[in-house]
């Protein structure tokens, strides 16, 4: 996680850099700080908070000076406090760096570190970096030679990128395991974690290679290995549409992405026909299928697993990202394991695939994020086409993911897809629930617990629920298989107990329905949502009727719209969830 930038311009380069990290903000927003080298000092401005407020109060704008990096931070080793923000400096301030990742032999290198008489400042585990890039750098005088030379000590994952004083005309980067790329402009360039921090100034992009070290000054990008040697790389072009990330009328990020469903919807369908007869081919030609994804995504692949299962007859396991290796025994060069995320940089799935291959597997991809680490590993990769998701919380790329799932089912099964026109209009409908949903948000905000039951196809929407509910509102949700209530959780149900019941017509209706008269026989108040009223419900969220296969996707519009609006009654902020990022690149 954390977000870094630099750039190396020709004119004064923090208020780029300001606007860069406000662009990488989801990736952690505990603390921030940019650092610049001008007039032989380098001067830096850290702290912990968010970006806005650590630029009205220390202006970290004002930094003088055209090279510079900049970062934003999501706590791992060390609290969120000033001194643990950074760029973090070296003992004489000659050297300072910027990290996304881990160290993880931090402490063996600051014990060596301090042994030959180097001070530390902070808790992290990055500061080691800063200590012996200037270390080497007293040694061999070569920004570059200095960096490959750090970079060889360090175990666990990196992207970092370095300031010198006394080379104020560059700036150096490397990268093992976590994002690092290049923007190439004509007057400046740049170094982060994410195109988004510099989509505003070039859309060519180099991706930087895992061990790759590069130099960047305003008017060039070199890129060498681990031994020194030069690697030609070409720009590629990003799409230029990612500039476009404005909040508009709406006063959330997540508000808006929630919004724009009826359209992403639609676009996510949009997929090259070619390319998905090849997907649907790879799997149809598996001995066995895996399914693997975190968070929101690992609710998309139960979805998934369903509809192969159950509508097109192929066994299909799924398994937290996190949990892949260890649950792996079966993966082998006859496997197709499906990787699903919005961001394509989530460390626990990148490892699975990285292990999936190990093993042989073909590792296909449901991926929002073009140019991202998991789309330029996997052997084939379906786009979400949905746009750029600021919001911490998952909900656009959620329900894109569906909609790619489906297509997915449609093709191998040779039914028909869809019409694009009447999907979004079902998802507008949805939408349209959402005076009922803010008065339940308004009403239950002050609640300690929320429950959410579904089932078969319903019951990862409950989880899905419950853990949008519990990243924007706080408030301990848990999502189950309504089947599972009876045995426990029923105990913790009393007077005034919201139960969310999502409930809409067909083979699990009734049963679920009786459930909801078990749960308001003990005191629940049953949000019931549905295409089907019915009088157990203490509150009716109509939902469009739709063929199976849609619904999910129909049912997160509403309970995307409740945890949104349960946080805004709560006055948490939702697009920046306390402790979350969106990209979580640590495992
Ligand atoms: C983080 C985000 C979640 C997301 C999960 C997986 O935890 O806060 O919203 O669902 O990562 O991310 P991915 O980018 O792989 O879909």
């Amino acid at each position: 996680m954390c977000g870094i930038i630099g750039c190396v311009n020709d004119e004064a380069v923090a208020p780029i850099l300001l606007r860069g990290l406000k662009r990488v903000e989801y990736r952690g927003y505990d603390s921030a700080g940019v650092a610049t080298v001008s007039e032989s000092v380098i001067r830096v401005t850290k702290a912990a908070g968010r970006i806005d407020d650590i630029e009205r109060k220390y202006g970290l704008s004002t930094l003088t000076g055209t090279t510079g990096i900049a970062h934003t931070r999501w706590a791992t080793h060390g609290g969120v406090t000033d001194r643990n923000a950074h760029p973090h400096t070296s003992c004489r301030e000659r050297v300072a760096i910027v990290h996304n990742g881990i160290i993880e032999n931090y402490l063996e290198l600051k014990k060596q570190l301090r042994a030959k008489g180097h001070i530390f400042k902070s808790e992290t585990d990055s500061e080691v970096i800063a200590h012996l890039i200037e270390a080497e750098y007293h040694q061999v005088k070569d920004p570059v030679k200095a960096t490959i030379l750090a970079a060889k000590k360090l175990k666990g994952q990196y992207a970092f990128a370095a300031l010198f004083q006394d080379a104020p005309e560059l700036i150096t980067g490397a990268r093992k395991d976590a994002p690092l790329l290049i923007g190439v402009g004509d007057t400046k360039n740049f170094i982060a974690s994410d195109v988004l921090a510099f989509i505003e100034y070039t859309d060519r992009t180099i991706f930087l290679d895992n061990q790759e070290v590069v130099k960047v000054t305003n008017r060039s990008v070199e890129i060498f290995d681990m031994n020194g040697r030069s690697v030609k790389r070409k720009p590629t072009q990003v799409a230029w549409e990612l500039a476009d990330l404005s909040k508009m009328d709406y006063a959330h990020y997540t508000l808006k992405e929630i919004h724009e469903q009826p359209k992403t919807v639609v676009s996510a369908m949009m997929q090259n026909e070619e390319k998905l007869a090849e997907f649907v081919e790879k799997i149809r030609g598996a001995r066995s299928v895996f399914v693997t994804a975190a968070g929101t995504s690992y609710h998309a692949g139960l979805l998934l697993k369903y509809r192969l299962e159950r509508d097109a007859a192929i066994r299909c396991e799924v398994t937290l990202a996190g949990e892949f290796r260890e649950h792996s025994e079966f993966v082998d060069g006859g496997s197709v394991v499906i990787a699903l995320s919005q961001s394509g940089e989530t460390a626990d799935l990148l490892e699975a695939i990285r292990e999936a291959k190990k093993k042989g597997a073909k590792v296909l991809s449901l991926v929002n994020a073009a140019g991202s680490t998991l789309a330029r590993e996997s052997d084939l990769t379906l786009l979400l086409n949905c746009g750029p998701e600021v919001g911490v919380a998952a909900t656009k790329s959620f329900t894109a993911q569906v909609v790619v799932a489906n297509l997915i089912v449609d093709n191998l099964v040779g039914s028909r897809n869809g019409r694009g026109e009447e999907v979004a209009r079902m998802v507008e409908e949805a939408l349209s629930s959402e005076p009922t949903v803010k008065e339940i948000a308004r009403m239950y905000r002050e609640r300690s617990d929320f429950y959410f039951i579904g089932r078969g196809y319903h019951y990862p929407m409950a989880l899905e629920g419950a853990l949008k509910m519990k990243e924007l509102s706080y408030i301990h949700a848990e999502g189950m298989a309504a089947s599972e209530l009876k045995h426990g959780t029923l105990a913790l149900i009393e007077d005034g107990t919201p139960v969310v019941v999502i409930n809409p017509r067909g083979e699990t209706h009734a049963d679920t329905l009786s459930n909801a008269e078990e749960l308001k026989a003990r005191g629940a108040r049953v949000i019931g949502i549905s295409d089907e009223p019915s009088e157990v419900y203490t509150h009716f969220i109509k939902i469009p009727r739709a063929k199976e296969s849609l619904t999910p996707v129909l049912e997160a519009i509403p309970l995307q719209l409740m945890a949104y609006w349960t946080a805004v009654e709560k006055r948490n902020d939702p697009d920046y969830p306390r402790n979350l990022a969106k990209s979580v690149t640590v495992k």
